[in-house]
């Protein structure tokens, strides 16, 4: 990329200005790819790299980094208790843009540290036991298979529901998994491993048929991906803020409804989420903030709130189309023009993330090749999606994903880097 094509000033433009051919802009779709680079930082523009790893952790525009770094100044300034006093209305906003991102009522969301701290919360709330039964997905993330794995040495039963032949989620399969009683249905909008995107909606009637509750891990997909609760029919869901929200490390969103919020009981409840009413007693509070914890990174969530906002503003429609317009290209571009590719993501896949090997080539030295010409992309090894990468015979892949500060430029970056 040439810096020289960032403004000076990257918060002069605002929102992305829809620019002519003639200036020899990249435009895909709505998304006006040169204005959104000029929102990025002054660090991001001097890189000069090719950044393909929204689904590992994206870059944030100026406006989130600058709401974190002036709290922090505040902090130490006038006080880590006086700054968030000062900031309550805002660090309040943050539940509200979270509610209407994925379309939940403020009260039911959680600011929890990552996907996987929500994850760990709500599951440990209900407080599985010997005799309980989970079905799961295949796309199901590591540390969250980690976590039943370690449910089934309790006596917890996990089944994991099979795949279809061309590797999306066997809906029939699914159906007869839960006309057995389970407890809980885990499943994954869009997995670590692969472009797939999970039919959420058509998983969410089938659960709420059987009266199984339903977690969605929708880490991969809000950001980049119309997400929404009501439409999807989950109970619960949890997802990260640094991936395709832009938003800083750190910081993620756990959902509840308030059904599933009455039979959930933190195991280790805090002053945050509950009152000490009584010598042997206390109670929870009446929403989702049951599952926080008072001591909390406010300049983080602060930047979380500015990142929220500028994905509603921006459009997730709109991101949606451009992501999976890019991998699309990127995909029919890797096939024709690089010798041995091997694309990794079953048929139909529509987000923002392509999966490739090339044939005869480790994952990790084709990772390093890209980087070598410009371009930052990550190997995601099996053992980071077993239950989904095993049966398909990959310990590995290479993963690029994109953002709408990606163009077809970054596509010839990468596609020059590999034939080199
Ligand atoms: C599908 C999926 N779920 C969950 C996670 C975990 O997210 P976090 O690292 O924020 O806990 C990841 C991280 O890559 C992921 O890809």
């Amino acid at each position: 990329m040439d810096p020289s094509r960032y403004t000076s000033d990257p918060l002069e433009v605002k929102r992305p200005i829809p620019e002519t051919a003639e200036s020899g802009a990249v435009i895909v779709g709505p998304i006006a790819v040169e204005a959104e680079r000029a929102r990025l930082t002054h660090g991001a523009a001097a890189s000069a790299r090719h950044h393909l790893n929204a689904a590992g952790s994206a870059l944030p525009t100026a406006t989130t980094l600058r709401a974190v770094t002036e709290h922090l100044e505040l902090e130490a300034e006038i006080g880590g208790y006086e700054a968030g006093a000062s900031a309550r209305d805002r660090l309040e906003a943050v539940y509200t843009a979270a509610g209407e991102l994925i379309g939940a009522p403020a009260a039911d969301i959680a600011l929890v540290e990552s996907a996987t701290v929500g994850w760990r919360r709500a599951v440990d709330a209900m407080r599985l036991g010997p005799g309980d039964r989970v079905v799961a997905c295949r796309t199901t993330y590591v540390s969250s298979a980690l976590q039943l794995l370690e449910l089934e040495r309790t006596g917890v039963t996990v089944d994991v529901v099979a795949d279809d032949s061309d590797g999306q989620l066997d809906l029939a399969a699914l159906e007869a998994a839960l006309s057995e009683p389970a407890a809980l249905l885990t499943g994954t909008h869009v997995p670590t491993s692969s472009g797939r995107v999970e039919p959420a909606a058509a998983v969410g009637a089938l659960a709420n048929t059987a009266g199984v509750p339903y977690l969605l891990d929708a880490t991969q997909s809000v950001g980049q991906l119309p997400t929404d609760v009501g439409e999807i029919g989950c109970d619960a869901l949890v997802t990260t803020g640094r991936k395709f929200l832009r938003a800083p490390r750190g910081t993620g969103i756990l959902y509840v409804s308030d059904e599933l919020l009455d039979r959930l009981r933190p195991t280790c409840p805090d002053v945050r989420g509950a009152l000490w009413s009584g010598e042997h007693d206390f109670e929870l509070a009446d929403s989702a903030r049951r599952f926080e914890t008072w001591e909390a990174a406010h300049a983080l969530r602060l930047g979380l709130g500015v990142a929220l906002t500028e994905a509603r503003e921006t459009g997730v429609e709109a991101i949606a189309e451009h992501v999976s317009r890019l991998s699309a290209l990127l995909r029919a571009r890797l096939v024709e023009e690089v010798a041995g590719v091997r694309i990794a993501d079953p048929p139909g896949s529509a987000s923002g993330i392509v999966t490739f090997v090339i044939e005869g080539e480790e994952p990790q030295r084709t990772q390093e090749r890209l980087a070598q010409g410009g371009c930052d992309t990550v190997v995601v090894p099996a053992s980071h999606g077993l239950w989904e990468m095993a049966p398909r015979g990959l310990a590995g892949i290479v993963r690029a994903s994109f953002h709408v500060y990606n163009g077809e430029d970054d596509i010839d970056a990468v596609i020059a880097a590999l034939r080199a």
